[in-house]
C-alpha cells in the first residue's frame, strides 16, 4: 500500500515538473523572441537606399555644360546600432546639357552596381566593371547594362542644386528604386 502511495506521489511529482518547466519554457520564448529581434534587426535592415529628402550637392554655377562633374551625396545615415549625423551616402554625375538643362545620374551601374566614371577622352559614361558605355545624357551605346543610367530627382533653388537620392533595383530593364 505504502509503494502504491509514493509511486503516486512520484507521478505527481514528476506531472508537476514537466508543467512547471513547460510554463517557464513558454515565459522564456514570450520574453525571449522579441529580445533576439531587438538585437538581430538592426543587422539585417538594408541601410542607406535613399537620402532622407533632397539634399544640397552646391552651386550650379560650378557646372559647365557638357562637362559631366561628380559631386558627393551626404546626409545621415543608420548602419545597424550606430546613425552617423552627415556623411558621404553615395554620388551622382551632375551634366548641364547644351540646353541648360542640370540632370544628375546615380554613379550606381544599372547592370551590377559598379561605379560609372566619365573618360573625357572619348565623351562616354564607362562602367569599368563589363564595359557599359553611355553617352552624356546617359543612354546606352554598347554592354550589359539593361537601362539607361539612373536619372534622379532634382531641384534648384537660389542658385544651389538639391538631389533626392535614391538606389535603383540593379539588372533589370526598369528603373524601381530598390
Ligand atoms: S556593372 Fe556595369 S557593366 Fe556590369
Amino acid at each position: 500500500m505504502k509503494e502504491k502511495l509514493d509511486e503516486c506521489g512520484n507521478g505527481r511529482r514528476t506531472f508537476l515538473k514537466a508543467c512547471s518547466l513547460f510554463l517557464t519554457s513558454l515565459i522564456g520564448i514570450a520574453y525571449g523572441i522579441p529580445l533576439i529581434r531587438a538585437f538581430i534587426n538592426p543587422a539585417l535592415q538594408k541601410t542607406v537606399i535613399s537620402s532622407s529628402g533632397l539634399v544640397e550637392v552646391g552651386n550650379i554655377q560650378n557646372c559647365k555644360v557638357n562637362v559631366p562633374r561628380k559631386v558627393a551625396i551626404k546626409d545621415s545615415r543608420n548602419d545597424a546600432w550606430t546613425k552617423y549625423p552627415e556623411t558621404v551616402i553615395g554620388a551622382v554625375w551632375v551634366v548641364r546639357g547644351e540646353d541648360d538643362k542640370i540632370t544628375a545620374f546615380s554613379v550606381i551601374c544599372p547592370h551590377l552596381g559598379c561605379g560609372i566614371d566619365w573618360d573625357k577622352d572619348s565623351g562616354r559614361f564607362v562602367c569599368p566593371c563589363h564595359d557599359s558605355y553611355f553617352d552624356i545624357k546617359g543612354g546606352i551605346l554598347s554592354g550589359p547594362s539593361p537601362r539607361t543610367m539612373d536619372t534622379l530627382e532634382t531641384d534648384i533653388k537660389e542658385g544651389k542644386l538639391f538631389v533626392r537620392y535614391q538606389k535603383m533595383k540593379l539588372g533589370i530593364a526598369e528603373k524601381i528604386p530598390g
